[in-house]
């Protein structure tokens, strides 16, 4: 698909069906993330594939969206706290960065599968670790529900409000 038709037409996807998600598309997303690109290739991020019905049911448990309950699988993405890049003139670390470019490598091919998801960054965060702490060592930079669109489902308002490409842009 054209870059473009794919940016344009991916969205946050609020409202899934029940339909599981097969392994092959799964297999699918796993491979976008393993292909981002990353500071100095150092690739120092985690995935966490919540696949299990029990699993998926705890974390449903803390995260405060109704959708998220009707998304068959969810994914977070972690950046590691302790390893990967640091810029020598500051120790600035690009591992959250990394760990975000992974995750937009995965919502786009989500969208791509015919797949939606919601990138989410409001939850807490304590309450998450607590219920796993395989996640500690990890900045979490989002969780994921993933799913087929409810047949109703549609982008919100926010979808179409971008700001104009002049009010980004800084011509130095
Ligand atoms: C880092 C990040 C955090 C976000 N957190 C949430 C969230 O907690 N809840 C939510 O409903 N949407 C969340 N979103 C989705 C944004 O609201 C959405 O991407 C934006 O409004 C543009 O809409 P669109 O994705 O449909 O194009 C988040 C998006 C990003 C990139």
């Amino acid at each position: 698909m054209d870059f473009l038709k794919l940016a344009r037409e991916r969205y946050s996807v609020r409202k899934f069906k029940s339909q599981q998600v097969e392994q092959e598309k799964i297999d699918k997303i796993l491979k976008a993330i393993q292909l981002a690109p990353t500071a100095k290739n150092s690739q120092a991020f985690k995935v966490f594939l919540f696949s299990s019905k029990q699993a998926k049911q705890k974390l449903d448990d803390l995260i405060i969206f109704p959708f998220m309950k009707e998304a068959p699988l969810a994914i977070a993405i972690g950046a590691c706290k302790t390893t990967g890049y640091l810029r020598k003139f500051d120790n600035k670390s690009y591992n959250q960065v990394d760990a975000s470019i992974a995750a937009t490598h995965m919502i786009l091919e989500i969208a791509a599968l015919g797949l939606g998801t919601t990138w989410l960054g409001h939850f807490d965060d304590k309450l998450v670790k607590n219920a796993f702490p395989e996640l500690n060592d990890y900045d979490l930079v989002g969780i994921f529900p993933i799913g087929y669109p409810a047949d109703d489902a549609k982008p919100s308002e926010m979808h179409s409000q971008r700001k104009s490409i002049d009010k980004l842009l800084v011509k130095i």
